[in-house]
C-alpha cells in the first residue's frame, strides 16, 4: 500500500472510540485520511487530523447529526463498526439483551448507511464512487452454545451488508464485509490486554484489512476478508 493511497479521502468511522474502532481511526490518518470518528462516549479522545463526535448508532436524531456533518466533510466511505457483544444461553435472553444487541450491531449499521445513500447516489451523479466497509465478525456465518443472540445479530448484519451490495451496485457503491475472529479489545465488557487475549489478534491488524479494502482501485471490489488469529481453531463458516 502506498503512503499516499487515503490522501484525499473522507472516512465516517462509527464505534470510534476504543478497540477496532480507533484503530481505524488512527490507520487511517496515518495513511493522510480525513476522519469523523463517532461513538457514545467521546470525551477526551484526540487523534490529530480526526474529528470526534457524539454519535448513538441507534437512535436516529444522533445519526442524523452524525451523517450531516459527514456529508459536509464530503464523506466517501463509511466504516460501520460500532457493535456490542453478550453472550448467554437462549433462556436468560431478556427483551432489553435483544434490543441492545440487535439495536446496536444491525438497526446502528442499516440507520448509519441509509443516512449516507442519497450522499452517495450524489456523488455517484457527479462520476464519483463509494464505499461501505461493515465489521461484522467470523460468526457472521456460524454461531455457538450462548451465541444465539450474538451471532444472530451479525447473521443479520451479514445479509443488510449483502443487500446493500446488490442495492449499491446501481450507484457506484463498493461494500466489503470484514469478519475477524477474536480480537483483544474491550468487546463484551473485557479489558484489552487480558492475558488470555495475548495470541489474538490487534485492532490494528482489522485496521489493516479495512485500509486494503478502502485503497483497493476502482475497478476492485472486496467482498469479503475472512481473519483469524493462527492459535484460533479453523472453522470455515
Ligand atoms: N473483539 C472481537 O473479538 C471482535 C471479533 C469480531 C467482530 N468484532 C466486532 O468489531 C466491532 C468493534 O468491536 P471491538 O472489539 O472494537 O469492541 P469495543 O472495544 O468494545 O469497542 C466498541 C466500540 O463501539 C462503540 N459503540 C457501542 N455501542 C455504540 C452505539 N450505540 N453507538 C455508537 N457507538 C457504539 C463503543 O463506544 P461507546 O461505548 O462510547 O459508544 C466503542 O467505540 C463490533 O462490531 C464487534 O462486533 C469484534
Amino acid at each position: 500500500m502506498s503512503e499516499q493511497s487515503m490522501q484525499g479521502r473522507v472516512v465516517a468511522v462509527t464505534g470510534a472510540s476504543k478497540g477496532i474502532g480507533l484503530a481505524v481511526v488512527q490507520a487511517l490518518v496515518a495513511q493522510g485520511a480525513q476522519v469523523l470518528g463517532g461513538a457514545r462516549d467521546v470525551q477526551g479522545l484526540q487523534v490529530p487530523g480526526a474529528e470526534f463526535r457524539a454519535l448513538d448508532v441507534t437512535d436516529p436524531d444522533s445519526v442524523a447529526d452524525f451523517a450531516a456533518r459527514a456529508r459536509e466533510l464530503g464523506v466517501d466511505a463509511l466504516v460501520n463498526n460500532a457493535g456490542v457483544g453478550r453472550f448467554m444461553p437462549l433462556q436468560a435472553i431478556t427483551p432489553q439483551d435483544y434490543r441492545q444487541v440487535m439495536d446496536t450491531n444491525v438497526l446502528g449499521t442499516i440507520l448509519t448507511t441509509g443516512a449516507l445513500v442519497e450522499h452517495f447516489q450524489g456523488r455517484h451523479a457527479r462520476g464519483l464512487g463509494s464505499q461501505v466497509i461493515n465489521v461484522t465478525s467470523d460468526v457472521s456465518g456460524r454461531t455457538f452454545a450462548s451465541g444465539a443472540l450474538y451471532t444472530a445479530s451479525k447473521f443479520a448484519q451479514r445479509a443488510v451488508t449483502h443487500a446493500l451490495a446488490y442495492e449499491g451496485q446501481g450507484y457506484g457503491l463498493r461494500v466489503t464485509e470484514i469478519r475477524p475472529g477474536m480480537v483483544d479489545t474491550y468487546f463484551g465488557d473485557t479489558q484489552q490486554g487480558e492475558p488470555h487475549k495475548a495470541a489474538w489478534l490487534r485492532p490494528g491488524d482489522v485496521a489493516q484489512a479495512v485500509l486494503y479494502a478502502l485503497s483497493a482501485p476502482a475497478h476492485l471490489r472486496v467482498d469479503e476478508v475472512l481473519l483469524h488469529p493462527t492459535v484460533q481453531e479453523v472453522a470455515y463458516p
